[in-house]
């Protein structure tokens, strides 16, 4: 068992999204998302699931919180469906929207338990799609609108804010490989939705730290930063290579680099351009309070001279989750070792880190065991504690996820959660792994 000492004031938390769980797609006066209308075209999901009830979380969000409660957390992340706020975007705001989270909020607060709020988890009104969604320059101040309402009406009861759930998957997996809402396949609109979120990010944060300003404020990132195929120098250059577009795009800009050189100018050679205009850089380099990593899974790259980026990912006999994603927990160590050295160290949350495994109920309504997960979790906290030695800043853990929900393209296939969710009777099953999670809170509170 690995030490369950962890500083005083760590943050031991859950996540959820709200596409992911609240169902009620058409209820409380909500808008459409991009999400809705993906999920609702043919061929875009597995076997066609939507979002439409999810683990209808909407309803029975004080079962859900009772739950978070239960399981011993500080603090759960959850995000604001924007257009529950806007269904169309922008104008004027939908009361029972707002009064949906302010519930939500209040519940957590009875219990003690830290709201970590995400502002943005990849719902955008599909009104703002219509008009071109990310690619516009407009969407990033119209969700700059957005976040004001809810600075407005909940920064006094927040933990903490993060604007953007991996504005990685919202520009490449949106919009490159088609595989996520709005499901384009356009490199140039890729990079220029990119440009825009992070533009959203850093207008909001300008307005958050003018006019607001209490609690911390961040953004969650899943950076790829994957192992070299060999220990050749041309493998360890395919790494470096690598982490350009899918690392330091995102976070040289945030702490005031710029776009890296080496990959704009590749960029020119495929004739994209960043959308980027005067002042821009000044604002998305607005300061952050702390960094937020989404890490799953570590990929591994060899250098090609055939493909026009210089390297391919590699296929791996490493185990694998249910996602097919390779399990290398000592990888969470070196990428939060390669973001403290080339960052400055800076204030770190694991906002995301978690696996599926293809867990099943049984006749009498008990749950299999899920030894895997435990497995999987207890590695990863291990090495952790081995980043707190090393000196890294982390400050907390959120856990993806408390319980089973729309996977997005995989929908209902992919069981991340902590608590196991029958989607038609909509009865919750706490795994084994909950209790893990919960003691491992438990014994890290206590010990000396
Ligand atoms: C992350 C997403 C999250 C969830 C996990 C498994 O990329 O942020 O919503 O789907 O993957």
């Amino acid at each position: 068992m690995p030490d369950k000492k962890f500083p005083k004031d760590f943050i031991w938390g859950t996540a959820t999204a709200s596409y992911q769980i609240e169902g009620a797609w058409d209820e409380g006066g909500r808008g459409l998302s991009i999400w809705d209308t993906f999920s609702h075209t043919p061929g875009k999901t597995w076997n066609g699931h939507t979002g439409d009830n999810a683990c209808d979380h909407y309803h029975r969000y004080k079962e859900d919180v009772r739950l978070i409660k239960d399981l011993g957390v500080d603090s759960y992340r959850f995000s604001i469906a924007w257009p529950r706020i806007f269904p169309e975007g922008r104008g004027k705001p939908n009361q029972k929207g707002i009064d949906f989270y302010n519930r939500l909020v209040d519940e957590l607060l009875s219990f003690d338990i830290k709201p970590a709020i995400t502002l943005y988890h990849w719902d955008l009104p599909q009104a703002l799609e219509d008009k071109n969604g990310w690619r516009n320059r407009d969407t990033a101040y119209r969700f700059s609108d957005f976040t004001d309402q809810m600075f407005r009406i909940l920064d006094d009861r927040a933990g903490m804010w993060i604007t953007l759930n991996e504005p990685l998957c919202s520009a490449f997996l949106g919009h490159l490989s088609g595989v996520h809402a709005p499901g384009l396949k356009d490199m140039q609109a890729a990079y220029s939705t990119l440009h825009h979120l992070l533009l959203a990010h850093g207008l909001s944060l300008t307005n958050y730290r003018e006019n607001y300003n209490k609690k911390p404020a961040g953004i969650a990132l899943n950076i790829g930063t994957p192992g070299p195929a060999s220990p050749t120098s041309e493998d360890e250059n395919a790494v470096d290579l690598y982490m350009d577009p899918n690392a330091r795009m995102f976070l040289d800009p945030l702490y005031g680099k710029g776009y890296p050189d080496r990959f704009i100018d590749h960029l020119k050679t495929q004739n994209i351009e960043l959308p980027v205009k005067e002042d821009d850089l000044n604002i998305i380099s607005s300061p952050i309070d702390f960094l937020g990593l989404n890490y799953y899974f570590e990929l591994t790259v060899s250098a090609d001279s055939n493909s026009p980026e210089g390297y391919i990912v590699k296929s791996t006999s490493i185990p694998k989750t249910d996602m097919g994603w390779d399990i290398v927990p000592e990888g969470i160590l070196r990428q939060l070792k390669w973001v403290s050295r080339e960052y400055n160290n800076p204030v770190i949350y694991i906002t995301e880190n978690g696996a599926a495994f293809p867990d099943k109920m049984n006749k009498d309504g008990s749950v299999s065991p899920d030894p895997d997960r435990i497995s999987y979790i207890n590695e990863h906290l291990r090495f952790l504690k081995k980043a707190l030695n090393a000196g890294i800043n982390l400050k907390g853990y959120f856990l993806w996820s408390l319980m089973d929900n729309f996977e997005w393209a995989y929908g209902y296939n992919k069981r991340f959660g902590l608590v196991y969710c029958d989607f038609k009777s909509q009865k919750r099953i706490p795994k084994d792994s909950f209790y893990f999670y919960k003691n491992f809170i438990a014994e890290s509170k206590l010990a000396k």
